[in-house]
Order: C-alpha cells, then structure tokens, then sequence
C-alpha cells in the first residue's frame, strides 16, 4: 500500500521553542515511521521580514539541526530548505493566480503583521498563504503536522487546491489536513500568559530549545500564577492550565497527578509545582540542545543531509509542477 503524504514546515526566524516542538515536531517524529514525510525549514518565509543576509544561513541550518536533534531522522523522511526546491516558488507563481486581494487581505496572520509592522506590509506578506498552499500542494500531501495557529493556512491551502481542480477541471490535488495525533490541535502559551508561545515576542516568557538549564529554571520559576484554587476542583485559568499542560508532556504520569490532586484539592504549592515542573523541564530540553549544538558544529554533514533532501523532495515536486503545468496548457514542445 503507497504511504500517505504528509508535508510540514517551520520559518527559520531565531530559535525553535516548545511551541514548535509540541505543536510540531512531536508529530513529526510519530509519523516519520508509517509516512511519506517532507519536512522542510520554510527560509522563503522568512524572507518577509528581511533578516540579515550574514545570519540566513545559520538559521537555516540551526533549524535543520534542532529538528534532527528532537529526533527527526532524515534517512526516513526527506529533509530540505525551502529555497532548494525551485518547483516550489513556481507552483506558489501559478497558484497567485487563482488568490484573490480580498481573501488574502482578511487572513487574521496578515491583519496581525500590518499592525505590527505597518511600514512592512510587503506583497510577500500578503501571499503567504499562497506560498503555503505551494508548499504542501507541491507533494500533493494530505496530512500536515501543525499547531494551531496554522489552521486556517491550511484551510486556505484546501480553497486553492479545489479551485485549481475545478478551474482546470482535473482531480490533482487533494484536500490536505491538520493532523495531530491526539485529533486536537495544541497550543503552547507563552509563560506570561498572554498569546501563544513564540519565537519573537517575549522572550523571557519562552522556552527555546536552546535554553541553559539555568534559564529554563529561571523562566519557569518566573511563570505567571496565583494564589492558588479557591475551592476544590476548581477549573484551572489559562496559564495555569499550560503549566499543567506541559507537565504532562515532560514529566512522569505520577508526577502529573501528584500536582493536579493537589491543585484539586487546594494544597498545591505552586512554588514546588514549578520547581519540580523545571527539573523535567530541563531533563527534556537538556539533550535536545546538547545534540543541536554538536550538529551545527559539523556544517558538512548538515549540507550532505540538506543535499538529501532537497533531491528527494525535487524529485516528488517535479511530477506535480509537470502536470499542473500541463492542466494549465504550458505544455508547447
Ligand atoms: P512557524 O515557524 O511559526 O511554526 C512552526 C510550527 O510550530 C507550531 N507552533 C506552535 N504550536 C503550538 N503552540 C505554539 N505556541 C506554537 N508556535 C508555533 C506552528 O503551528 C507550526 O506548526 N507558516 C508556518 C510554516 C510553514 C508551513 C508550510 C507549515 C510554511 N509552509 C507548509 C506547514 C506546511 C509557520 O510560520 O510556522
């Protein structure tokens, strides 16, 4: 039976953190084993916001690391920078055709970036999604890995896959989907408790892979909390409940529920709740970062491994961009 087709992707803007590794890379690594996966750092995206030429490569090459370093094994999957795959930007060309101003403009991503970067709404911005949609359409995939913040990208991406179908009227791509493997899309709060984890915004609030183990101590002892449940059972406030959330993803089964009886029962203590919270904490982080660390020190194995990828996912990319050429009448010799 042919493996089903799963494609995902993470910008190589600064440091990867929980939210990517929880959101992403967890799955990535599950379903490295039973599919056809292309896993790619999405440095065309990155683009948008125009980071330094002298630090493009680094970035590409640290996120290709920390993904190998979480676990991702690239003789399984193919494993690729974005820019190495030309039938990408080609694809995303002719799919601009078939993106409308109106829809684009009301992606709740891009009304974000204009208000935060009003005096960068370049048209890159604006076509993200379409460069998205490129992405996971160029390998006809049908499952993406991705948090939740990502949804309605993918949502875009199912809109521009049928009405390249229909306008062409040639059944090519299928409809992709957000895949977890629970069926419930996470997503990691920043330790403040205001939004989403994320690789820019506060920076103390976050978690990278990267982080020294005094530092993840520091930050989790630093996490915003209260003065605890007022009565038994009570339901957890958000930030409460991320704390909770990622003990449960870093710690022992026992150890959860010690806390959360606690917490349901009103003795928690949330000074050694965070306390022990940082000690599996750094036990997870710790030999993530040891091992991204040794990778980026060997640039050559990372380019061969890059190289690798780039083959394989060309060679995928290649018979999709040859028949959407085709269905659209580019096809002159
Ligand atoms: P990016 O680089 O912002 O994030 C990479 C992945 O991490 C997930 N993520 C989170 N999940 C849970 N909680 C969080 N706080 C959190 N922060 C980030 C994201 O959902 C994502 O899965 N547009 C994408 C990159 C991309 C892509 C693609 C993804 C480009 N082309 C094609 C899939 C398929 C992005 O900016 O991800």
């Amino acid at each position: 039976m042919q493996k089903e087709i799963v494609v995902s992707g993470i910008r190589s803007t600064g440091f990867l953190h929980l939210g990517n590794y929880f959101g992403a890379i967890h799955n990535y690594l599950k379903m490295q084993e039973d599919y056809n996966c292309y896993f790619f750092v999405a440095d065309f995206h990155s683009l948008t916001t125009h980071p330094d030429p002298k630090d493009l490569k680094q970035s590409v090459f640290r996120v290709a690391a920390e993904n190998i370093a979480s676990g991702l094994d690239p003789e399984k999957v193919a494993l690729y920078a974005q820019t190495d795959v030309p039938e990408i930007p080609e694809l995303y060309l002719l799919m601009n055709m078939l993106a409308y101003k109106g829809e684009l403009e009301k992606v709740p991503t891009f009304k974000d970036k204009v208000r935060l970067s009003p005096d960068n709404v370049n048209a890159g911005l604006l076509t993200y999604p379409v460069l998205m949609a490129a992405d996971i359409l160029i390998h006809r995939a049908v499952k993406v890995p991705v948090g939740k913040d990502q949804e309605q990208h993918l949502e875009m991406a199912r809109n521009f896959a049928n009405r390249f179908n229909t306008r062409y009227n040639i059944d090519l791509f299928p409809e992709p989907h957000v895949f977890r493997f629970d069926n419930n899309t996470v997503k990691i709060m920043s330790l403040d408790g205001n939004g989403k984890m994320s690789k820019s915004e506060n920076q103390n609030a976050t978690i990278y892979l990267n982080d020294e183990d005094e530092v993840i101590r520091k930050k989790i002892m630093k996490a915003k909390t209260d003065s605890g449940p007022a009565e038994p059972n009570a339901e957890m406030p958000d930030y409460i409940q991320n704390l909770f959330d990622l003990m449960k993803l870093v710690a022992p089964a026992d150890t959860y529920e010690h806390f959360k009886s606690s917490y349901d029962s009103c003795n928690i203590r949330y000074g050694d709740f965070k306390k022990q919270l940082a000690e599996d904490m750094v036990n997870f982080v710790a030999p993530i970062r040891t091992r991204a660390q040794d990778l980026q020190k060997d640039e050559a194995q990372l380019q061969r491994i890059l190289k690798l990828g780039a083959e394989k996912a060309r060679a995928s990319a290649a018979k999709t961009l040859s028949e959407a050429r085709k269905a659209i009448g580019i096809n002159y010799y």
